[in-house]
């Protein structure tokens, strides 16, 4: 049924796996269309009461957008990526059921910025974290630079996206990012373990919960805001400069036009 994702229902937990691990588990259209079925299944099957979204293999939770999909995009065609993006990761971020991230290698960029849509995120010690967006000539544009500052702070979020740089699972903790980190054979389960304690509780309260929390510091005028910016990015010749450079395998040189 899904293309792009393993799917498992086990003790009431929904197991989604992005599994392209020969592309870093990298976001693609249909990373994206199988997201927003599998999510329709998380909100609507009742033998489903929670979710954990991870990678598949070792090296990467999600390492991104696909970046091979971007050079064809105009600015409209940006914006509509972004917007499907955005409209994906906010039905996670809604959803009426606990939905948790177990980062198990690099969360970059549109993976870090998955993660940040989940409810909490559990990361073993070799994950990574970062939005590295800014080497391509671009912004995040699901909504990275919302919750990002949501969670981080203004100023540590500053200093992430505009050096791009990657920080470890335990910087990731104390910046806020990470709620708890454990050894890459522990993660899954220990994500189950909290889960299992969310499941003993009121089903209507958790819902209640979520969608209280989540009207904390969500003002939507940041998130169109990002998107317009985001797709003012992909006009530049700079956009094109890195993104062609990161497939060719090669540095970047950027021109500032
Ligand atoms: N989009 C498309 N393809 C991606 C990708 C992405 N975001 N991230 C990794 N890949 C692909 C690589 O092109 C490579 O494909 P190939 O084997 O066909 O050449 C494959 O995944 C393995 O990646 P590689 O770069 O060789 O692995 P690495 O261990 O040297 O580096 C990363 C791992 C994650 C540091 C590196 O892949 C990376 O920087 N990825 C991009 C991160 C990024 O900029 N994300 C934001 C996008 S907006």
């Amino acid at each position: 049924m899904y293309t792009t994702l393993l799917v498992t229902i086990e003790e009431e937990i929904c197991n989604i796996t992005v599994n392209r691990p020969d592309k870093m588990n990298a976001l693609n259209r249909e990373v994206f269309n199988d997201l927003d079925a599998v999510m329709d299944e998380v909100y609507h099957n009742s033998a489903i009461r929670s979710a954990i979204i991870t990678g598949a293999g070792s090296k990467a939770f999600v390492a991104g957008a696909d970046i091979s999909e971007f050079l064809e995009l105009n600015g409209e065609q940006a914006i509509a990526l972004a917007k499907r993006g955005q409209v994906v990761f906010d039905k996670i971020e809604n959803a009426p059921k606990p939905v948790v991230a177990a980062v198990n290698g690099f969360a970059l960029g549109g993976g870090c910025e998955l993660a940040l849509a989940c409810h909490f995120i559990y990361a073993s010690e070799n994950a990574k974290f970062g939005q590295p967006e800014v080497n391509l000539g671009l912004i995040p544009g699901y909504g990275g630079t919302q919750r990002l500052a949501q969670v981080a702070g203004r100023s540590r979020t500053m200093e992430l996206l505009m050096t791009g740089k990657m920080i470890s699972a335990k910087e990731a903790m104390q910046c806020g990012i990470v709620n708890e980190v454990t050894t890459p054979e522990e993660l899954i389960p220990k994500v189950k373990e909290t889960l299992k304690l969310i499941h003993t509780k009121a089903p209507f309260a958790v819902t209640k919960v979520i969608e209280c929390v989540n009207m904390f510091d969500h003002t939507q005028d940041g998130y169109d805001f990002e998107i317009k910016q985001f797709a003012e990015c992909f006009q530049t010749e700079d956009m094109r400069e890195g993104a062609a450079a990161f497939l060719e395998k090669r540095k970047p040189s950027f021109k500032g036009r």
